[in-house]
């Protein structure tokens, strides 16, 4: 039977407010949400079971969780999953054993060039790897011009995978736009707060990060860029995935900076959606006294047609 459009909307809203109850408070949830909408869009004008492809997929909670639920609509066989770490891909195959899982670098273009194309090609979480990646030990930071033109590369290979007049779905941080050099006045809300902020400040690799201290112990100044690096880790200080978290990060490029690679590779943004996910986390453990300041932007969300 087939239902009106309106009543499959309310049919889906329903199901992924269960489905996604475990990623409440996770951004993927956005880039989920999105990509499913855009499926059923498709599936209405496609004459064929739709192609996903997922660079950097981890587990699989992206696709895998699409393809479950749109498995009617996509060629679950032949959509793809890429992830170069062995244990994160062996749980996707185990928890997603219809669809392919490959082992790879997907920033590897013969291996992208092997895999065809698709119809919706995604990159959730994952060109922030790519930039990290660009640690370079001599500089004692990540190489910026060239973090950015990996991800650059990375993300023209993978426009390169998407089927004329197919789509990319992108998912990530976001830098903060304008003179980040700005300094602002914080003040944390405990001294656990100011703890975690001291390791934070000693540990994260990517970049130094600078501050000032003040005569009020659980007050210091610090520019707005090493801010919002602060309060996009502040979930993981303590915590076992600190390990892993202390060596990204999450910020390679602004708002404009994210449209040009777009415009670059020409693909038509239709939805740009900059999100904060973890606000109210942020504000359980800091406060922001510079007046007319608020917490940044920190995910952004974008849909585009090649
Ligand atoms: C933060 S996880 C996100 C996983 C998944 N997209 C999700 O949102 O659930 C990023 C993943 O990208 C993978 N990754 C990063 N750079 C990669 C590369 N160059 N080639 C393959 N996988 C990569 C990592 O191994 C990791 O599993």
């Amino acid at each position: 039977m087939n239902f009106p459009m309106h009543n499959q909307d309310t049919f889906w809203d329903f199901y992924w407010e269960t489905r996604l109850l475990p990623m409440q408070n996770l951004g993927k949830r956005a880039a989920i949400l999105s990509a499913s909408r855009l499926i059923r869009r498709l599936a209405q004008n496609t004459h064929h079971p739709l192609r996903l492809l997922e660079l950097g997929c981890g587990e699989g909670q992206v696709i895998g969780t699409l393809l479950d639920a749109h498995s009617q609509l996509c060629d679950v066989a032949r959509s793809v999953g890429v992830d170069y770490k062995p244990a994160s891909l062996a749980n996707c195959q185990r928890d997603y054993p219809r669809m392919r899982c490959i082992q790879g670098d997907f920033t590897d273009p013969a291996l992208l060039a092997s895999l065809g194309q698709f119809d919706v090609v995604m990159l959730v979480n994952a060109l922030h790897e790519v930039f990290s990646d660009c640690y370079s030990s001599a500089l004692g930071e990540i190489d910026v011009p060239m973090g950015k033109q990996a991800v650059k590369q990375a993300f023209a290979q993978a426009v390169g995978c998407v089927r004329p007049r197919g789509w990319v779905v992108l998912f990530d941080g976001l830098d903060v736009p304008g003179d980040s050099n700005q300094s602002i006045t914080i003040r944390f809300r405990s001294e656990q707060a100011r703890r975690d902020f001291k390791l934070f400040a000693a540990q994260y690799q990517p970049f130094r990060i600078t501050y000032q201290s003040t005569p009020n112990p659980l007050v210091v100044i610090l520019s707005q860029r090493d801010f919002t690096r602060y309060i996009t880790k502040s979930i993981f200080l303590g915590k076992q995935l600190w390990q892993s978290e202390q060596l990204e990060s999450y910020q390679y490029f602004t708002e404009d900076e994210f449209r040009a690679m777009f415009d670059e590779q020409q693909a038509g943004i239709s939805e740009y959606r900059p999100l904060t996910v973890n606000a109210e986390k942020w504000q359980r453990v800091v406060e922001i006294l510079t007046p007319g300041v608020a917490f940044p932007h920190e995910h952004i969300l974008m849909v585009a047609q090649k």
